[in-house]
């Protein structure tokens, strides 16, 4: 496994983590824009919006792993490209979609601490008591919801890199993932 991280593809750690999260992510995409859009009854809601943020929590769980597996774990040898600027891009890609991600958790987690909801994970509620506030709740809302639409901006970019680079150098570079 260690030999493997020093040549061709990533850690095994940093492999699970990133398959994890492409499962599990978008369908808690699916889950909050359908708790807020669709019809539903207060007591459906209320058990959605429980889902949502242990789902969201679940997520942090796995990113801060995927962070420690990257610190730890050496990476894959760099991929080549014909112009410094795909690379910067693909640098700034990865980049965006690890800041992205912690902003659509943290903005979820502190809509919830300021509008005085419990935030339940493993038996925990692992809210912060502040002090209720509107104004900043429906700041966060709106971080929460133009983080996950830049999220989905960025991860179009990046499968568009992905099938780009197959393409341009007749190399599939999911080897180095799976
Ligand atoms: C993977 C992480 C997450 C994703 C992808 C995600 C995605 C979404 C989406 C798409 C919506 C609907 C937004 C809209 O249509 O306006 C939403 C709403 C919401 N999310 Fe998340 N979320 C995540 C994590 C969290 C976390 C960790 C919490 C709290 C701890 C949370 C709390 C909420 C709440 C309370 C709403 C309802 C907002 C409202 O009433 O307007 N989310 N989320
Ligand atoms: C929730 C969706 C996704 C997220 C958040 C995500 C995030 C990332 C990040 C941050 C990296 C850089 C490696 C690291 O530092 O961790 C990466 C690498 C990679 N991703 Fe994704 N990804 C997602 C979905 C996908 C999908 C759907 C594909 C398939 C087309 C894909 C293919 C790859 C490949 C091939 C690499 C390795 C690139 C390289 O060799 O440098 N990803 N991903």
């Amino acid at each position: 496994m260690y030999k493997e991280s020093q040549s061709q593809s990533y850690s095994v750690h940093l492999k699970i983590a990133h398959w994890l999260i492409v499962a599990i992510l978008p369908f808690n995409i699916v889950i909050g824009y359908w708790m807020k859009h669709a019809q539903l009854t207060m007591s459906t809601m209320y058990s959605m919006i429980q889902w949502h943020k242990w789902i969201g929590m679940t997520v942090f769980v796995i990113m801060a792993y995927r962070i420690c597996a990257k610190i730890l774990t050496k990476p894959p040898e760099s991929l080549f490209f014909r112009h410094p600027l795909e690379k910067i891009l693909k640098i700034v890609s990865h980049l965006g979609l690890y800041i992205l991600v912690f902003s659509v958790i943290f903005s979820g987690y502190l809509m919830s601490c300021y509008g005085g909801y419990p935030v339940n994970f493993l038996g925990i509620n692992w809210a912060i008591s502040v002090k209720t506030n509107p104004v900043y709740t429906d700041y966060m809302r709106v971080v929460h919801f133009y983080s996950v639409v830049s999220f989905l901006v960025l991860l179009s970019i990046h499968i568009i890199g992905y099938v780009t680079y197959l393409f341009r150098y007749k190399t599939n570079i999911i080897n180095r993932m799976i």
